[in-house]
């Protein structure tokens, strides 16, 4: 998906709070509202329409039930991959198998973009890396302490990466 309007905009804002608010690990921690989301998710639909990021959308009957996005590098050295940010089914849709469509169509627009390797981050504590790792990612590092969830709560943010 490389244009957003105000419709889908809508949608995605709804899952994304909805995503936060039930715990997701989306950039955010509870409780947030959605005109705290807003100026985030309007940065990213603004990436999407300038052509660095790419919005990869997971309808049912017509409706958006989750979102990832594939943040493509501005570096000419960096061009052969990219960045997967925001990985999110909707918290009622969510062990249903959506993730796994979800994933499959991020790395088939990867591919079709001729992308060779893909990277992502995952918050410590959370056990997600096992999700990713039924698609082929691996840990390669991680920092310590990069994620305050909250004071007192720090965790590490492991780095993981896939070949296409
Ligand atoms: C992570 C998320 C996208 C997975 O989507 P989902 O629809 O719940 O996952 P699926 O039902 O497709 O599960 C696919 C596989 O991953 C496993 N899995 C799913 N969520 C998992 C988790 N949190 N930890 C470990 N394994 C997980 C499932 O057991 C399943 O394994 P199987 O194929 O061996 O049965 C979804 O739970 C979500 O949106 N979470 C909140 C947002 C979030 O934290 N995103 C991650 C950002 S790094």
């Amino acid at each position: 998906m490389t244009a957003v309007d105000d419709g889908l905009r809508a949608q995605l804002l709804a899952c994304w709070t909805d995503v936060s608010n039930a715990g997701g690990s989306v950039g955010f921690v509870p409780p947030v509202t959605p005109a705290e989301v807003a100026p985030y998710l309007d940065a990213v639909v603004e990436r999407v329409h300038l052509g660095r990021e790419v919005l990869a959308l997971l309808r049912v009957d017509g409706e958006v039930a989750g979102f990832a996005v594939l943040s493509l590098s501005v570096s000419p050295l960096r061009r052969h991959w990219a960045t997967v940010l925001r990985v999110q089914v909707r918290p009622e849709r969510q062990g249903g198998g959506l993730g796994r469509v979800l994933m499959t169509g991020v790395h088939r627009i990867a591919r079709d973009r001729g992308l060779e390797f893909l990277h992502l981050t995952v918050r410590g504590g959370t056990g997600l890396e096992a999700f990713y790792a039924g698609f082929g990612y691996r840990e390669f590092g991680r920092m310590p302490g990069a994620i305050r969830v909250a004071p007192g709560d720090d965790r590490d943010e492991l780095h993981l990466t896939c070949p296409l």
